[in-house]
């Protein structure tokens, strides 16, 4: 239709926006159809305002560090796994029995479009180079269905974690189908509920939103934060309150140790009686470029790298550490009344933050134009926005070794977060499972394997181990499996049993 008879051009004129007509006339008729109905859903007045917000807290926060202002965590709302040996236990039992009794959901962030992974499908499809080849998603389905079989021995009683996952516009298809043709690893399809979040456009540093063709508008999603406008508009909080679910544990697909509903970090937000709880790393090196937890003006928020001086990174505590150290692995917990007032309440107040990138074009000719330095912008909200909102906020310490291992990156020499790194780190950790359980490792000559690994080649190599997590969710139940044998290094241990693979490589 017409945009000047439907009143499209009207609105576009009112907003600012009407260069996204520009290339009308050269359209298809099946272009122009396509362009109208993007354009129609979208509220430009909103999106300016969006825009000319977000440009001016980033103008402001640019200038302005936090140090003055800030906190560290005090030890009364911090609970530690190294610190608090004693009462882990006794954590790891409440969570369990809050999962026994169906109360807790877990919900994935998975919308995020993998840029710097560089491949074209979902993050959580990607296969490390596991021994078994298992991708993120079917390891983390399989944590899940792990944790339930614990909870359901324990407890002698049936229960679930539903699961969450939220995608967005780019990879909702294949997510699902994904999913269905690997019939859901395992778990009851009803109990896995897929949503989408929302799509923002790309704009330059005027305000104009960016076309990356004649016809099409260069669109984002609204970040991880975006998840809260998502869990309201997509019915996601009914669900939950449908279900009875009290708890909700919130992760990001990439981590490939993350403890999904780790009944241990649960346990202690319910004892705390948290309302928000974030898990996080020591923080060891003081220019190390990670989100610290931290109290500024008297509310939690996550304080990014840039945002403090090197002299308060540098700070340390009369034990040595460092004083901001409470390193953010977005990877939170939420009661179930925190969020639904997030949702319904707060969520209008998070602002969006602004992320500079190079923004491929079309130029006043109709040509694409692939920017080599960044000419726009993307806007964001993060999953942690929401933090300063919680009335009751805990923070709990986890090994990065044991917990934390991100795939952010492709393959390449320097590169940091990178699937050797993932691959790597779990099966180091599935290693210490193995010796904890009493286990040992040995070379073609017979002897033992040192439990560290040796320098080979400049390459610290771990040992090639893999247990499924339908055989164990955090190392436990090994020792029968394992206690007084001997293993090549190239194990796998799963639910059909243990075998030892061809020797050599990882
Ligand atoms: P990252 O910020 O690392 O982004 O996301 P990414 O999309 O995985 O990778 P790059 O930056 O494009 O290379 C951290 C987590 O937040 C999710 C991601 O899926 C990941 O689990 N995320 C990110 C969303 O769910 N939605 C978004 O809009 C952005």
């Amino acid at each position: 239709m017409d945009p000047n008879a439907s009143g499209l051009a009207m609105r576009l004129a009112e907003a600012g926006q009407s260069h996204l007509l520009q290339f009308w006339k050269k359209l298809s008729p099946e272009e122009q159809s396509d362009l109208t109905v993007d354009l129609q859903g979208m509220d430009f007045q909103e999106i300016n305002g969006f825009f000319k917000k977000a440009m001016d807290t980033s103008s402001s926060a640019k200038q302005e560090k936090l140090d003055a202002r800030m906190e560290p965590v005090p030890r009364e709302v911090l609970g530690s796994v190294t610190r608090d040996k004693e009462r882990l236990k006794d954590w790891e039992e409440a969570g369990l029995h809050c999962i026994s009794q169906s109360k807790v959901a877990v919900l994935l962030l998975a919308g995020g479009q993998g840029t710097r992974l560089g491949v074209s499908y979902p993050k959580g499809m990607y296969d490390v180079g596991l021994p078994s080849h298992k991708t993120l998603f079917q390891i983390q389905a399989e944590r899940i269905l792990k944790l339930q079989q614990l909870a359901e021995q324990k407890h002698k009683i049936k229960c679930c974690i539903p699961w969450y996952i939220m995608t967005s516009g780019r990879t909702m298809g294949s997510t699902k189908d994904y999913f269905s043709q690997h019939n859901y690893f395992g778990l009851e399809k009803n109990n896995i509920i897929f949503f989408q979040q929302g799509m923002l456009p790309a704009m330059d540093y005027n305000g104009k939103i960016i076309l990356e063709s004649k016809g099409k508008l260069s669109m984002a999603p609204d970040g991880n934060g975006g998840l809260y406008r998502a869990l309201g508009n997509q019915g996601i909080i009914d669900d939950m309150e449908r279900r009875g679910t009290e708890f909700i544990h919130v992760y990001c697909v990439d981590n490939i140790l993350v403890k999904v509903a780790d009944p241990s970090f649960i346990g202690f937000c319910v004892k705390k009686g948290a309302e928000c709880g974030a898990k996080v790393v020591e923080k060891t090196n003081p220019t190390e470029a990670v989100g610290v937890v931290s109290k500024v003006d008297g509310h939690y928020q996550v304080v990014e790298y840039s945002e403090i001086t090197l002299a308060t990174a540098e700070k340390r505590s009369d034990d040595g550490r460092l004083m901001f150290n409470a390193g953010n692995v977005a990877n939170h917990f939420f009661s179930f009344s925190f969020l639904r007032d997030v949702v319904q309440k707060y969520e209008p107040e998070l602002q969006h933050h602004v992320a500079q990138k190079k923004i491929p074009y079309v130029n006043a000719e109709g040509q694409l134009v692939k920017p080599d330095k960044p000419n726009g912008i993307k806007m964001e909200k993060f999953v942690f926005d929401i933090f300063q909102f919680a009335k009751t906020f805990v923070v709990y310490e986890v090994l990065r070794e044991d917990e934390f291992s991100p795939l952010k990156n492709a393959d390449s020499q320097d590169a940091k977060d990178t699937p050797t790194t993932a691959r790597h780190g779990l099966m180091s950790l599935h290693h210490r499972w193995v010796l904890n359980g009493g286990g040992h490792f040995i070379d073609e000559n017979g002897r033992h394997v040192p439990a560290i690994p040796s320098l080979k080649d400049g390459t610290d190599l771990p040992i090639k181990c893999e247990i499924s997590p339908l055989v164990s969710y955090g190392g436990e139940g090994l020792e029968e499996l394992v206690k007084g044998r001997e293993f090549h290094p190239n194990l796998l241990i799963d639910e059909k049993g243990v075998h030892e693979l061809v020797k050599n490589g990882v």
